[in-house]
C-alpha cells in the first residue's frame, strides 16, 4: 500500500486526478470502478480540465459505479446517477453505451445485480477502482458486518451512513435506507484500487484501515490484502498515521 498525504483537499484532488489520468493514458481502454460522494468531486473536477486540454480521453473508457440508492428515481437530484452525469459524464466524451450505474429502480433484484456482476468480468474486470471512505470505514456500501460481502448485492444502510449522507436530503426520512452496492469481493478483484479520504472525521477509519485487525467490522481492512493500493489523503485524514508510514507530497 503506498499512502500519499496532501496537504489539503485541493491537493489530494490534484494528485489523485494525476493517478487516475496516468492510467487512462496508459490503457485509455480502462475500465474503471467510480465512487460518488463529496470526496471524489474534485478528483472528477480536475479530470474534466485535462479532458479539456486535451491530456486524456475517456472515448474508450468503460465505466462501473459502485452503488445506487434502492427506489429513489435515478432523475432525483441525489441519485447517483444525477450525480455522476453532473460531476464527470456530462463533461468528457465517455459513450453513454460504455456507462454502468446500478439501477435502482429494477423488479428482479436477484437477477439484476448477478448480471451487473457478470457484466464487470465479461469486459476483462475492473482496471483502476475508485474508492472513498466511510466514517465506519465502509467501501461503496459495505457496512460493517460479521462478514465481507462478496458479490454485488442489495445492502441495508446503517444509521451512520443514513446520518451521514442525510447533509443531501431535506430531512433524514428521506434518505433511502437499501442500496445496491458491488461487494467488498467484487472491488477486490479490481486490478489497481485508488482511495481517497479528506478530513479529520475520516482519521479514524484510515487509521483502522491500515493498521487494525482485517474484520469485516472495518470493511476498508480486507484491503490490506491487496497488491496494489494507492491512498491519496490529506493530512487531517491522516493525523492517526505514523509520518514514516506515508510520503508527503
Ligand atoms: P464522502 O463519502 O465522500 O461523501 O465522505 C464517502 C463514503 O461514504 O464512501
Amino acid at each position: 500500500m503506498v499512502i500519499y498525504v496532501c496537504d489539503d483537499y485541493g491537493k489530494m484532488s490534484e494528485v489523485a486526478a494525476n493517478q487516475f489520468a496516468a492510467h487512462l493514458i496508459l490503457k485509455p481502454n480502462s475500465v474503471v470502478g467510480l465512487a460518488t460522494g463529496s470526496t471524489p468531486e474534485g478528483m472528477y473536477s480536475e479530470l474534466i480540465e485535462k479532458y479539456k486540454k486535451g491530456e486524456i480521453s475517456f472515448k474508450n473508457v468503460v465505466s462501473f459505479n459502485l452503488d445506487e440508492y434502492i427506489d429513489l428515481p435515478k432523475e432525483n437530484e441525489n441519485s447517483y446517477y444525477t450525480f455522476m452525469h453532473e460531476k464527470l459524464f456530462d463533461h468528457v466524451d465517455i459513450k453513454a453505451e460504455n456507462i454502468n450505474i446500478p439501477d435502482g429502480n429494477v423488479k428482479d433484484f436477484e437477477k439484476y445485480v448477478k448480471e451487473y456482476e457478470s457484466k464487470i468480468e465479461s469486459v476483462g474486470g475492473i482496471d483502476l477502482q475508485i474508492l472513498g471512505i466511510g466514517k465506519n470505514a465502509h467501501i461503496g456500501f459495505n457496512e460493517p458486518d460479521k462478514v465481507f460481502l462478496k458479490k454485488t448485492s442489495v445492502v441495508d444502510l446503517t444509521q451512520s451512513t443514513i446520518d451521514a449522507n442525510s447533509r443531501f436530503f431535506d430531512s433524514i426520512d428521506e434518505v433511502p435506507k437499501k442500496a445496491i452496492s458491488m461487494g467488498t469481493g467484487s472491488i477486490f478483484k479490481a486490478k489497481n484500487i485508488l482511495l481517497l479520504a479528506s478530513g479529520k472525521s475520516k482519521a479514524e477509519a484510515i487509521n483502522n484501515m491500515i493498521n487494525g485487525e482485517i474484520d469485516p467490522q472495518i470493511p476498508a481492512s480486507i484491503l490490506q490484502l491487496h497488491s496494489n493500493v494507492v491512498l491519496v489523503i490529506d493530512k487531517e485524514a491522516a493525523e492517526l498515521l505514523d509520518e514514516d508510514t506515508y510520503i508527503r507530497v
